[in-house]
């Protein structure tokens, strides 16, 4: 199996991308769970991360800590869409397994020099700090890296929590610049993409209909996170980020995109963490990442359904 870290704020979406890689055990080994400030402070995702593995029957991953806040910016959270704790919805337990005591970034430094060079892909869910701090600290590892499969940004669709940025982006627009300029193979979930993966009520009863613990807690939580976008847009549902970016690792045939310069906006205040996508080519500037924009819904909820069903 590939080997993989998850550095994350679940967040239920990024939950539901965690239970995804548990119930894909043939396909990928997850060396670690690292966790980031970002939808509720550092101690809720670290909490969070712990109860997700326990929830899944998987207490021997092992979870690390990460940065509490932004390299050069003040925290900005949002539990206008996922609850004071993050994964609220369900009644859930707090977590028993232990928290590792290495820092998530140094984790991620020791593991990439440990690990044979090209062996492990980085899948980031929330905001880039932990990432931006380990290339800055030991830009020896950029090179090992397989690739960087990440949920951020967005472009022709727009922002999210400000008209020209994506949360994760805008939390922290100086560590994503740092992971854009850094020549890591970079896979990019928009959310052009994941704007189209709606929780629509049939797509959750499947889930639901599996019966089983985790799967129920994650109709709940889904139930939870969709109001957002349910009562403010009217919407049919409300958009699963973060799984995409374990689907790619699945099935990479379920996306479409092209590979195209993307720049980080670090200084405008209106436009701050606003992802610069050129897709048309219109520069000369180096192709940086492969931008992903199109995806087969039915085949991305197959999958999903098809995972939860093995936990
Ligand atoms: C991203 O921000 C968070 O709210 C979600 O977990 C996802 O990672 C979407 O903009
Ligand atoms: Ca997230």
């Amino acid at each position: 199996p590939r080997k993989i870290i998850i550095d994350t704020d679940p967040g239920q979406d990024d939950a539901a991308a965690i239970m995804l890689a548990f119930g894909s055990p043939e396909e990928l080994d997850v060396l670690g769970i690292t966790t980031v400030a970002g939808n509720v402070p550092l101690s809720y995702t670290s909490r969070n991360a712990r109860i997700v593995c326990e929830l899944c029957g998987r207490t021997d991953t092992k979870v690390f800590a990460g940065a509490d806040k932004p390299i050069a910016r003040k925290l900005v959270t949002a539990e206008h869409v996922h609850g004071k704790t993050g994964l609220d919805g369900p009644v859930l337990d707090e977590p028993t397994m232990p928290l590792q005591t290495q820092h998530s970034v140094d984790f991620i430094v020791e593991t990439l020099r440990s690990e044979p060079e090209g062996a492990v892909t980085l899948c980031t869910l929330g905001p880039l700090t932990n990432i931006g701090l380990a290339f800055q600290q030991a830009p020896d590892i950029i090179p090992r890296v397989h690739e960087l499969v990440m949920m951020g940004g967005g472009f022709f669709e727009g922002g999210n929590i400000t008209p020209a940025a994506e949360f994760n982006i805008y939390v922290d627009p100086e560590a994503a610049d740092i992971v854009f300029r850094s020549g890591v193979p970079i896979v990019m979930m928009p959310l052009d993409v994941t704007h189209k993966l709606l929780t629509r009520k049939d797509r959750v009863k499947r889930m639901a209909d599996l019966g089983t613990r985790p799967a129920i807690a994650m109709v709940e939580m889904l139930e939870f996170f969709e109001r957002f976008d349910v009562e403010k847009y009217g919407s049919d549902g409300g958009p699963l980020h973060d799984p995409t970016v374990i689907a790619y690792l699945l099935k990479p045939e379920l996306f479409k995109g092209r590979t195209c310069n993307v720049e980080i906006e670090v200084k405008s205040e209106l436009t701050a963490g606003m992802t610069v996508v050129d897709w048309w080519h219109v520069t000369h500037r180096k192709r940086n990442a492969q931008v992903i924009r199109d995806v087969d819904a039915d085949g991305f909820f197959d999958l999903l359904i098809e995972r939860f069903a093995r936990i």
